[in-house]
């Protein structure tokens, strides 16, 4: 049999966990997995929201409609947008990684910019849709050399994967601002930002003032739903919406339409909201609790965190991942995160702090 070959590998990350296990087999040990990518402080508690699901409906049994319920539509465009867009630009996916993998189904573009430090998936996506992409070292130096970016579009995913770093709201914005002004496409792709946001956020409605915004979001990390693979893409472009809304129906004819009642009980409801506050708010502390004790240490690469603050749910540490390992502490290279893998990189970690911080502790009082 023929196969296509693109280049794209399978998740190198998802290989560590699996010798974490042989590891821990061979050895009776407990290893502390801090190499995943989700937030494992706690779960959401769902016991007061499943209640409000009728799972006799219609709505729940058949074919939900090609780009989204409805519903759900309106109360992304409520909580994310302040009700400043339209439901009719808004497109539910099977999360963020399908949300993605569509954008460049869709979108015509010669190039793709993303972070020196970038999520794996981005450069495995593009592989499989043919696009090249270059890593951009500083949001400085994107725009100093923005005139050869005409037509490209630039990926920001902020909090960064896998920095975990945070930049300012304001400066991001006006970067947006410049880039938009330059015809850059920008993919705003920023799943770990809604963690960290409570009550009322006018960022994403100034974001989408700008017509070569595209928001890529995802329910995975903000609610901790990864197991419901939803998401959804927002776009004020009528031409962008009618092709992403075709290859959507030829991808996925359709997103299960369970996660999308679930998500929008969660989204508009009290005992939903509440489910939701109470699963971020435990998350939040644990980090913060994390990021003070590996700073208080001298662990954290403090080197990473000069223009932007440290806020999860990763964080990069001074320490290969064979010197974590030593310590029963799984991680991820950083090398894994960029192109240029020989390179500092392999000097340091990233580490998913998004754990009991009483369980982070244990291993790290060790080294
Ligand atoms: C930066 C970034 N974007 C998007 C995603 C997509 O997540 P999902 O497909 O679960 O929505 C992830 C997941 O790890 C991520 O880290």
């Amino acid at each position: 049999m023929k196969t296509k070959s693109t280049g794209a590998k399978y998740s190198a990350i998802v290989g560590i966990g699996e010798q974490l296990k042989q590891l821990e087999q061979e050895t009776g040990q407990k290893y502390l997995r801090l190499n995943r990518g989700i937030p494992t402080v706690t779960q959401i508690d769902l016991s007061e929201v499943i209640p409000l699901i009728d799972f006799n409906s219609a709505e729940l049994q058949v074919y939900p409609p090609n780009s989204g319920l409805m519903r759900l539509k309106k109360a992304i465009n409520h909580y994310y947008f302040n009700d400043t867009s339209s439901e009719e630009n808004i497109m539910i996916t099977a999360g963020g990684m399908n949300g993605l993998d569509l954008i460049f189904k869709t979108l015509d573009t010669s190039l793709v910019l993303l972070p020196e430090f970038y999520w794996g998936a981005y450069a495995n996506i593009l592989k499989i849709n043919q696009i090249p992409f270059e890593t951009y070292y500083s949001f400085e130096n994107l725009l100093a050399k923005k005139e050869q970016y005409k037509d490209a579009s630039v990926i920001i995913c902020d909090p960064n994967n896998p920095m975990g770093n945070k930049y300012d709201d304001k400066m991001l914005l006006e970067m947006v601002r410049k880039l938009n002004v330059n015809d850059t496409n920008i993919i705003w792709d920023s799943p770990y930002r809604k963690l960290f946001i409570e009550g009322k956020d006018d960022f994403y409605s100034q974001l989408i003032c700008y017509d070569k915004v595209i928001v890529c979001d995802s329910f995975s990390k903000s609610i901790g739903l990864s197991g419901q693979r939803l998401g959804f893409v927002h776009s004020n472009n009528k031409q962008f919406l009618e092709v992403f809304n075709i290859n959507l129906l030829y991808a996925t004819n359709g997103i299960n339409a369970f996660a999308q009642i679930l998500v929008e009980k969660i989204l508009s409801t009290p005992q939903g909201q509440r489910a939701a506050f109470e699963f971020r708010e435990a998350t939040r502390i644990a980090m913060k609790q994390n990021i003070d004790y590996l700073r208080e240490k001298g662990f954290l690469a403090e080197e990473f965190y000069q223009d932007s603050d440290p806020v999860g749910i990763f964080t990069v540490v001074k320490f290969s991942e064979k010197e974590l390992l030593q310590h029963h502490i799984g991680s991820v290279g950083l090398y894994y995160f960029t192109i240029k893998k020989d390179g500092p990189a392999q000097d340091y970690s990233r580490l998913c702090i998004s754990v009991p911080h009483e369980e982070l502790k244990a291993y790290f009082d060790n080294i």
